[in-house]
């Protein structure tokens, strides 16, 4: 089977607690453990965002305000947890080396983050490389990775595929602070550039893109990878 582990925005599961995706995403999830080792790394999105801006107002340190932003992804990621049922192994598990032996049981395994000073996609980028995956996806708010932010420049484009290098270029002058909202953690692209597993950035706002990506080996979306190499059809 593939191993595929997905970094799974906060903003993107929860865009606010009024309004959860996380329905669309049980079925989807289920489905794709069905033929892939998969594992789940979830994000703290806007209530990691609103706790951070909390605690700096009370004069709170970055690490302390990462700390703040740790427990919010593990909440989250608890709640994918409880929804997933008994496709998921039924804790958050806290570190790469017990996400590896969670896996061993076949069920899904679900993380949040881990330590200060990054995010839940340097988190997931390091358990690729410990879960030797065949594919790291990054599921975004954006279909891919731009010259500039598309939300604001319309005349960004879209890069179809990239270097590691060439993505660390794009993330170099990013700032390192809690809760920050970037394109891709530095961590994050410096380990993607370590381990040579393919990365593949995408619209995860809508849970079937991800499904007829595995399916298809059809995407829209950034491709990262040192190799040039399409990763599609992933081994059996
Ligand atoms: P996220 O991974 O959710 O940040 O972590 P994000 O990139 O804003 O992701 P979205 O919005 O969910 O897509 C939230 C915050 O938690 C702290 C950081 O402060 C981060 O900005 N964090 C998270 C850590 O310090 N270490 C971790 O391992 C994970």
């Amino acid at each position: 089977m593939p191993t595929i582990v997905l970094s799974l925005g906060g903003s993107i599961l929860l865009p606010d607690i009024d309004r959860p995706n996380i329905k669309p995403y049980i079925s989807v999830l289920t489905r794709i453990s069905a033929n892939h080792r998969l594992f789940v790394v979830v994000g703290g999105g806007g209530t990691a965002r609103q706790y951070i801006t909390l605690a700096r107002s009370f004069k709170a340190d970055e690490a302390f305000s990462d700390e703040l932003g740790i427990m919010v992804t593990r909440l989250n990621a608890t709640l994918l947890v409880g929804a997933l049922g008994k496709a998921a192994y039924p804790c958050v598990v806290t570190s790469h080396t017990e996400a590896l032996c969670a896996a061993e049981t076949g069920k899904i395994v679900v993380m949040g983050g881990i330590t200060p000073g990054q995010t839940t996609d340097a988190v997931a980028a390091v358990l690729a490389e410990r879960t030797g995956a065949d594919l790291f996806i990054n599921l975004t708010a954006v279909d891919g990775i731009y010259s500039a932010d598309p939300r604001k420049d319309p005349s960004a484009k879209r890069f179809e595929t990239m270097t590691p290098a060439e993505l660390l270029g794009v993330v170099i002058g990013q700032q390192a602070v809690a809760g920050v909202n970037t394109v891709m953690d530095i961590v994050a692209v410096k380990m993607v550039e370590r381990c040579g597993i393919p990365l593949l950035v995408m619209d995860g706002r809508d849970p079937a893109l991800l499904e007829s990506t595995l399916e298809t080996g059809r995407f829209v979306g950034t491709l990262v990878t040192g190799s040039g190499k399409n990763p599609f059809p992933l081994k059996k």
